[in-house]
């Protein structure tokens, strides 16, 4: 099909937006596949050449794909003719140091140019990106690299030296570290400008399966270390759908994800789906600051807007004048994801820009969005909407622990408007993940009687709308972050004085949850501030955005009957509930 019929194609379900003609229509995964171009010759799909190759040929070469600011506010653009080439030397540059299919390239660099670059040629080469955050500490960055088995690091010297030095002996498998930026390289690495420089800028997208790895993003799990959450090519297909239906996403959009590519809402949404609609995507180097985000909603003439609870938060207690002051009548379409989006904050987003946010739901596991308030349907304040179409979604009955009850294999579905079930999906739609890297058993463990348990609590009202309920687990989120106690946990244990922690998520008006840890001590240490001190140092130099923010002694800390902390308790305690059943314990308002 030509690029000319594909667009009406998408065009003409648009306009049924308004009367969800599409709804009704028979939407499927299949018929979606059929708005992306796929390789040339029928050798597969790649989201590499869908959201670069396919634009920087024709009508779309010189159209803005990337408009990057720097911490001055300065603008870089990026067109998709230009991005062809810089992302064709980088996959140049990994062939020429025998990088191929498959082999894990890692990012740990701020929202700049490279790092779009680097995961978008890594992409084309059919090798696998796997974007680290930036402000993860030395321990969260071995942890990864190691699990995921990484052969390339691309980062900067200043990076390199505080967070990947220290740590690099105990990283054999990785084999090359390009550093971006000017002066000399570590010792140990070498320049990307140099590696790229050296690279031929045309590259032809080798065959790809669309079952071929692409993306590899880190979760946290209660217990263990993070699962590395295999994504393969095919998402790409969920990644524009989504992108249509959930955040109305056309090809002349300026499309801000303010989410980092460290996170799956950074890649899925802050790289690939606006690319493959050939719109421009904003990449803001720097952290939250209301002024100037208001100032580059208004100067860049945003008009799709994807960000989180916590940022709307913070943009509120700022206050509705400073918005006011801003021309924002460009901004279309508001979105938000990662935590539960209060109602407040979804009514002071329609009266200070006209518009509500609307709420999405989805997992790092799901790789897309599957529930949101979408484009053309009435958002309902304070719910997370329905499932896009080709998403099937369901509540289960749960048992004492508060997970699905799984009897003999099966569980049952709960249809009664209202009742509190897990939110589970019907596996099928092409970004689900296709593995934990190396843990057959735990990926197994998500799935049970034909669904995949999501770890939400949630219920559906009788127009099938869902509302987010909580976690069934002990899983923190702060600021949108999805941070497992035990990779803190284990960090405090290090120190000579703690006996044993537990680590739960204090509600935070801003961020949603705080960090924190309650601490009991082994004989001879005493429970005083300076020890307090050193533990929280001790938390922040080594996971530094994971790191606990309050510290409380406890020679008494709750156990489990097979001796595990119980940090359920811990967190009904620090709320001031009784001791119960928590799995019934309402999070969200
Ligand atoms: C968890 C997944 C994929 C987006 C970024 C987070 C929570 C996500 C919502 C929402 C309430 C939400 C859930 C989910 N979450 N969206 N709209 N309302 N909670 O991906 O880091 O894998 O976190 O974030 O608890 O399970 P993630």
């Amino acid at each position: 099909m030509s690029e000319r019929i594909r667009k009406t194609t998408a065009d003409r379900e648009r306009a049924n937006l308004a009367d969800y003609a599409w709804v009704r229509h028979d939407f499927s995964w299949q018929h979606a596949r059929s708005w992306l171009s796929g390789l040339p010759g029928g050798r597969g799909l790649n989201i590499g050449y869908e959201a670069v190759d396919r634009h920087a040929v024709g009508e779309r070469a010189g159209a803005v794909a990337l408009r990057c600011l720097d911490r001055s506010g300065a603008v870089r653009d990026v067109t998709y003719a230009e991005l062809a080439r810089r992302t064709s030397r980088f996959a140049n540059a990994l062939r020429a140091r025998g990088i191929g299919r498959g082999d894990r390239v890692f990012t740990l660099l701020g929202r700049t140019p490279e790092l779009y670059v680097a995961a978008l040629g890594t992409l084309r080469a059919v090798s696998v990106c796997a974007p680290l955050f930036p402000a993860f500490g030395p321990e969260p960055v071995r942890e990864r690299l190691h699990r995921g088995g990484g052969k390339v690091l691309v980062t900067t010297p200043e990076l390199y030296r505080r967070r990947v030095a220290p740590i690099r002996a105990d990283l054999p498998e990785l084999r090359h570290v390009l550093v971006v930026g000017d002066g000399p390289a570590p010792e140990g690495t070498e320049s990307f400008t140099a590696a790229v420089d050296a690279a031929a800028d045309t590259f032809e997208v080798p065959p790809t399966d669309p079952d071929d790895m692409a993306l590899l993003h880190f979760t946290s799990g209660t217990t263990g270390h993070p699962k590395g959450a295999v994504h393969v090519h095919e998402a790409v297909v969920a990644h524009y759908a989504t992108g249509l239906y959930a955040l109305d996403l056309r090809p002349d959009d300026v499309f801000w994800c303010t989410a980092d590519p460290g996170w799956v809402t950074g890649t899925s949404y802050g790289i690939v789906a606006p690319l493959v609609h050939g719109a421009t995507v904003v990449v803001d180097a720097a952290e939250f600051d209301a002024p100037r985000w208001y100032d580059t909603l208004q100067r860049l003439r945003v008009t799709n807007w994807y960000t989180a609870p916590t940022a709307l938060r913070m943009l509120m207690r700022h206050g509705a004048e400073l918005a006011r002051r801003h021309d924002l009548s460009a901004l279309r379409f508001i979105a938000s994801v990662g935590e539960p989006l209060n109602p407040e904050t979804v009514m002071w987003t329609r009266e200070v820009f006209g518009r509500p946010a609307h709420d999405t739901w989805w997992q790092t596991e799901t790789g897309a969005i599957m529930i949101s308030n979408y484009a053309g349907m009435d958002v309902k304040p304070g719910s997370m909407g329905r499932p896009i179409p080709g998403v099937e979604a369901a509540l289960l009955e749960r048992g004492d622990d508060g997970r699905a009850r799984v009897v003999d294999g099966a569980v049952r579905v709960l249809d009664t408007p209202g009742a509190v079930g897990e939110l589970a999906l019907r596996p099928g739609w092409p970004s689900m993940f296709r593995g934990y890297l190396g843990d057959e058993e735990r990926y197994r463990a998500a799935f049970a009687g034909g669904w995949y348990l999501s770890g939400d609590l949630a219920r559906r009202d009788g127009e099938g709308y869902y509302w987010f309920v909580g976690r069934g687990d002990d899983i923190i989120k702060s600021a949108g972050h999805l941070i497992g106690p035990f990779e803190v946990e284990s960090v405090l244990m290090e120190h000579p004085a703690v006996a044993e922690v537990g680590v739960i998520g204090k509600p935070d008006a801003v961020a949603g949850e705080v960090v924190k840890a309650f601490v009991s001590l082994k004989p001879g240490y005493r429970p005083i501030d300076a020890l307090r001190l050193e533990l929280l140092a001790l938390g922040r130099r080594r996971l530094a955005a994971l790191a606990p923010k309050e510290i409380a002694f406890d020679q008494h800390l709750p156990h489990t009957r097979s001796g595990k902390v119980m940090r359920r308790l811990l967190k009904a305690r620090e709320l001031g509930l009784p001791e119960g059943d928590l799995s019934t314990l309402e999070v969200s308002r």
